[in-house]
């Protein structure tokens, strides 16, 4: 019989205690035995992106990790980053420039590009790119996806240059 483990885990800032096959895997968790069902599951090869998730503060492949291996951590779905708020501005950026395309993807996507924007605040427009090619799209391409975050990202240096005070030198 299968060895079972308890563990304790921060999800979308609630506390979870479950007991968990130490072979479960983190998308599993979360989908079926949380019900979160916005983490979605494509290659479960660490490829695509689908599943992707905040893992104490930074994105992960929830598909290439176990339950077991999060015990004591926090972690973040798509669902705590959309009731939070704190993804509304991307997922509007998305809906405006047409990026929402297939919808399967569309979670992961929010997810690596809230994580982009979180530790790279002014990319470039090659730092998007490549930041975004965590995030797979087989349908229709990037051109709506990239439009999006490069418009988040702009927003938020204009912000930032609004808020720097401005010294004034006196002769
Ligand atoms: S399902 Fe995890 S990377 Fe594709
Ligand atoms: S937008 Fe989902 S695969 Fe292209």
């Amino acid at each position: 019989m299968t060895e079972l483990h308890k563990i304790r885990v921060e999800v979308n800032g609630a506390l979870v205690e479950r007991t968990v096959e130490p072979r479960r895997l983190l998308s599993d968790f979360l989908r079926e035995d949380l019900g979160l069902t916005g983490t979605h599951v494509g290659c479960e090869q660490g490829i695509c992106g689908a599943c992707t998730i905040l893992l104490n503060g930074r994105a992960a492949r929830s598909c290439l990790i176990f339950a077991v291996q999060v015990d004591g951590a926090k972690v973040m779905t798509i669902e705590g980053l959309s009731n939070s708020g704190a993804v509304r501005h991307l997922q509007d950026l998305f809906s405006k420039h047409r990026a929402l395309q297939c919808g399967y993807c569309t979670p992961g996507m929010i997810v690596v590009a809230y994580d982009l924007l979180q530790h790279l605040p002014s990319p470039t427009a090659q730092e998007i790119r490549d930041g975004m090619s965590a995030a797979l799209c087989r349908c229709t391409g990037y051109v709506g996806i990239i439009e999006a975050v490069t418009e988040a990202a702009r927003e938020r240096v204009a912000a930032v240059d609004c808020a720097t005070p401005v010294h004034m030198t006196s002769d």
